[in-house]
């Protein structure tokens, strides 16, 4: 029995949450619902949550003039509310200020200093609060600030905490060559290849004197955790991790995790220092590590000083959306495997209407209508015969399943809709409505008893991106939507009464909305 264990990285509460975040919440609860779909037997963990501690939370608060603990309070509430929004079926949310994981990061610490994986040394270095880092001065751009921020990082002369990165510098190195699902895009591993090549050990406390708002250093009360260490636990801490091994059967359960899905920028957290904890800590490796790439509004960079930043919730209230499936299906596909994708109101309209409404909708409620026209909605036995469809379901499904391997839920979708193309083609070559009128009802019978045949499979397909389609499609084709892919079978509607008239229902409405000439930011 094989248990399945997915985690996003956890959201900085200095801010609201955006649609950066939003995209890595949705693409994770897609290959999450995905996964469940195929697994017969055991179970599935989905974890995600915010990293509430470190200089640029301390800084927000005291600008806010309220606590630190106040603005995580304030702001993780409106990740949690913001998540509900979007049908995020997380199992745990984690917040780095609760107290279970704060005496777990202590101890992971103080084990790691008692072996000698962690010294204390001397260290002037460039710090970028925006990363949470240190710099090396030759990643800065050309005016000497951070390139991600476009800040000028602060010089800091401490005695911290250090951790001895290099040690295990050769044996990540192998391990990244020797797995090629490690790391995923696989166009993203040479990139952390490059990185290790110029690694040093790393800075993991800082003074309490210039960032207070930490965990504190159990034995040295002078300093707190460096934040990336506290965060990057929390994958583990989560489950119960526990230093002595004496872990919660959660522990034992999930890890290691399938899949830690993030974003393009803090990859090198991940690949590098946190495979580097692990195996200081001797703890099993996660098995891959999977870099999506950054959303833009419009083309430009979401950020607070440009005034661009947008939240889910504006989206679904600007255009009376009755749930998110519209916006998940969106930001599923507005970027191809690991690449940046961008937001923009006219293309959120397009693709939805297009995919959504035009093609997958219509052809479900037109061949419903006909059904009924035709058959007082009863699928007769004689129209249920293999069929050239049902090859191509398997076929699609096939792909389907390899993409999700690989965490390419975009191609994926493509995949699934190019299958309601080959469906609208069937049903435009064979015209059931001549074949009507020519009284061959059987051969009308047949047609369109094979494209809703289809249609319970695309459902099933698609369920993880638009968990409330899918549920409408299967309430009018009147199967179970939680079924497991394995349950399918060539023919999945049996004969009998299906549908009456005032039980079809259009499963997406076209989007109509101004938005785009008088939008609103957060
Ligand atoms: N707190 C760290 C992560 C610690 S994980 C142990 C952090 N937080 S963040 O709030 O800055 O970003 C959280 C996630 O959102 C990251 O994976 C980041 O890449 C992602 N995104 C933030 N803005 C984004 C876009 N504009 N587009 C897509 N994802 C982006 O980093």
């Amino acid at each position: 029995m094989e248990n399945f264990y997915i985690t996003t990285a956890i959201d900085y509460v200095n801010g609201a949450p955006h649609i950066g975040h939003a995209y890595e919440k949705i693409y994770t609860d897609i290959l999450f619902r995905h996964f469940k779909k195929r697994k017969n037997d055991g179970s599935c963990f989905f974890l995600t949550g915010c990293d509430e501690h470190g200089i640029k939370i301390q800084k927000t608060a005291k600008a806010a003039g309220i606590s630190p603990k106040e603005l995580c309070d304030k702001n993780a509430a409106q990740f949690i509310e913001a998540w509900k929004l979007l049908d995020i079926e997380y199992s745990k949310f984690i917040r780095t200020t609760d107290d279970y994981h704060k005496k777990i990061v202590q101890d992971i610490f103080e084990k790691l200093l008692k072996q000698g994986d962690i010294y204390k040394h001397s260290y002037t270095g460039l710090y970028c609060a925006g990363c949470e880092t240190f710099l090396n001065p030759k990643d800065l751009d050309e005016n000497g600030n951070c390139p991600i921020h476009g800040k000028k990082p602060e010089t800091v002369s401490e005695e911290n905490y250090f951790f001895k990165l290099t040690k295990y510098k050769n044996r990540i190195i192998e391990h990244i060559k020797n797995n090629p699902d490690f790391i995923l895009p696989e166009f993203r591993a040479n990139e952390v290849l490059n990185q290790l090549e110029n690694i040093e050990d790393i800075s993991v406390s800082r003074a309490k004197s210039s960032v207070e708002w930490g965990i504190e250093v159990k034995s040295d009360k002078s300093q707190v955790i460096y934040v990336w260490i506290d965060a990057l636990s929390n994958y583990i801490t989560a489950l119960g991790y526990d230093v002595d091994g004496n872990c919660d059967e959660n522990f034992k359960k999930f890890w290691p995790a399938n899949f830690h899905i993030i974003g393009k920028d803090i990859l090198k957290f991940h690949s590098i220092y946190w495979i580097a904890i692990l195996m200081a800590l001797d703890i099993e490796l996660p098995k891959s590590i999977y870099a999506h790439g950054w959303i833009t509004i419009d083309q430009n960079k979401m950020s607070k000083s440009t005034g661009n930043v947008i939240a889910p919730k504006t989206i679904i209230d600007e255009y009376e959306l009755k749930n998110p499936d519209a916006l998940r299906y969106f930001m599923a596909t507005t970027a191809s495997n690991g690449k940046d994708g961008n937001y923009s109101d006219v293309d959120f309209k397009e693709k939805v209407n297009a995919d959504l409404a035009n093609n997958m909708g219509n052809l479900l409620n037109r061949t419903l209508n006909m059904l009924v026209k035709y058959f007082d909605g009863e699928i007769k036995e004689e129209f249920i015969s293999d069929n050239e469809l049902n090859k191509k379901a398997e076929n699609v499904l096939n792909q389907v399943i390899e993409y999700f391997d690989k965490c390419d839920i975009s191609s994926s979708a493509n995949a699934i809709i190019s299958l309601v193309d080959e469906a609208n083609k069937y049903i435009n070559d064979t015209a059931p409505w001549t074949l009507a009128k020519e009284e061959k009802m059987i051969e009308c019978g047949k047609v369109l008893y094979n494209v809703l045949n289809l249609m319970v499979k695309i459902a099933l397909m698609i369920e993880p991106y638009c968990p409330n389609i899918a549920k409408s499609m299967a309430n009018q084709l009147k199967f179970d939507i939680s079924l497991k892919y394995s349950k399918i079978q060539p023919n999945m509607i049996k004969s009998g009464k299906l549908i009456s008239k005032e039980e079809i229902s259009p499963v997406f409405l076209r989007l109509d909305s101004d938005f785009a000439t008088n939008k609103k930011t957060v």
